[in-house]
């Protein structure tokens, strides 16, 4: 300090805590509607809305109703949606070709929603997981999860989704050299305004475990994610990842899950000072979810302090199922 603290009673904290509209004055950081991308799970049929089970409140919806949906949120001011494929079974396989149909239902639904509600801008995850029948992000071999083989349906789906029309890509599958591949194919099919939204720390956390009942690759799961997704007691190894995927060419960093990580963001927005995401993944959903529903905690309260957390962490953007319920709140 420059200057010496004026001490009590010249100084008394509670002044700038007197009233909603002094706090508001001086409030350091906050939560905007345009702050939110809304992640999406989209299934097949038409009139479709099936409830995720472990995320009382969300559904898996089929597109027309994906589509009702994104016309709504964009209403209420919401400028980003992530949708997320809950693949047939019978469209699964170990070669994962279903992850670069022109027509599966992440392109289709892009499409159907890209028409309706240009402005709202669309991100896909690039993963082979909800394509693989053995519920991994890459291609499993004797038990194996392989990195290079993998790397070439990545660069299929990629330029699959930039095709579709998705505005944002999201690798989520923590393959060494993603970045840099899927950013060749892009540019050298000139999608040279596509971005790039790399999960550059993501870890192998406990809390995805209700996503994963959405997307219907939970069953299939086998094993863990451990050796390509982050050990949770590392942090200068989130730093390395994600000096490397900006050198490959990722426009923003995704850190998740989110409220566990919130010195994983402070870290990469100080140290990087590019734009930083954060995920409110299924878990942390599912965890607000259940205790504000026995009167734990008071679930609207609860939801804002939560996602306010990340902007005081340094996030410029939160991935939060919540984005919905909290739209008329914070416009
Ligand atoms: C898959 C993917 C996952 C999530 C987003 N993309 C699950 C996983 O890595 O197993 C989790 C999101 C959530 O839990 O809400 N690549």
């Amino acid at each position: 300090m420059l200057f010496e603290m004026a001490k009590y009673p010249k100084f008394r904290a509670r002044r700038i805590r007197k009233s909603a509209s002094i706090r508001r004055l001086v409030q350091e950081c906050r939560l905007d509607i345009t702050d939110l991308i809304w992640p999406i799970f989209v299934g097949a049929g038409k009139g479709v809305a099936e409830p995720v089970s472990l995320m009382p409140g969300v559904n898996r919806v089929s597109i027309d109703l994906a589509v009702r949906l994104v016309k709504d949120a964009a209403a209420r001011g919401i400028q980003g949606i992530a949708i997320f494929p809950a693949t047939d079974e019978s469209k699964k396989s170990s070669g994962c070709e279903e992850a670069w149909n022109p027509y599966n239902l992440a392109n289709t639904a892009t499409r159907a929603i890209k028409d309706a509600v240009p402005d709202v801008s669309i991100m896909l995850d690039v993963a082979l997981d909800p394509y693989n029948i053995h519920g991994h992000d890459g291609i499993v071999q004797n038990g194996k999860v392989l990195n290079d083989e993998t790397l070439e349906c990545l660069k299929h789906q990629a330029l699959s989704h930039a095709e579709a029309g998705a505005d944002i890509l999201g690798p989520s599958d923590m393959m060494d050299g993603r970045i840099g591949v899927i950013r060749t194919v892009l540019e050298e099919h000139g999608h040279k305004d596509t971005l790039i939204l790399s999960y550059a720390a993501k870890y192998a956390s406990a809390f995805y475990g209700p996503f994963r009942d959405a997307v219907r690759s939970a069953g299939a799961l086998e094993g863990d994610k451990k050796t390509y997704q982050m050990d949770t007691a590392n942090s200068n190894e989130a730093l390395r990842m994600v000096q490397r995927d900006l050198s490959e060419g990722a426009d923003m960093i995704m850190v998740k899950p989110g409220l566990l990580c919130l010195d994983i963001c402070r870290r990469i927005k100080e140290s990087f000072g590019v734009p930083t995401f954060t995920y409110q993944v299924s878990g942390e959903y599912a965890m607000i979810v259940a205790a504000s529903s026995v009167g734990a905690i008071e679930r609207s309260d609860a939801v804002i302090e939560s996602l306010v957390a990340f902007k005081r962490a340094g996030c410029d953007g939160i991935l939060t199922y919540f984005a919905i319920e909290v739209a008329d709140q914070i416009t």
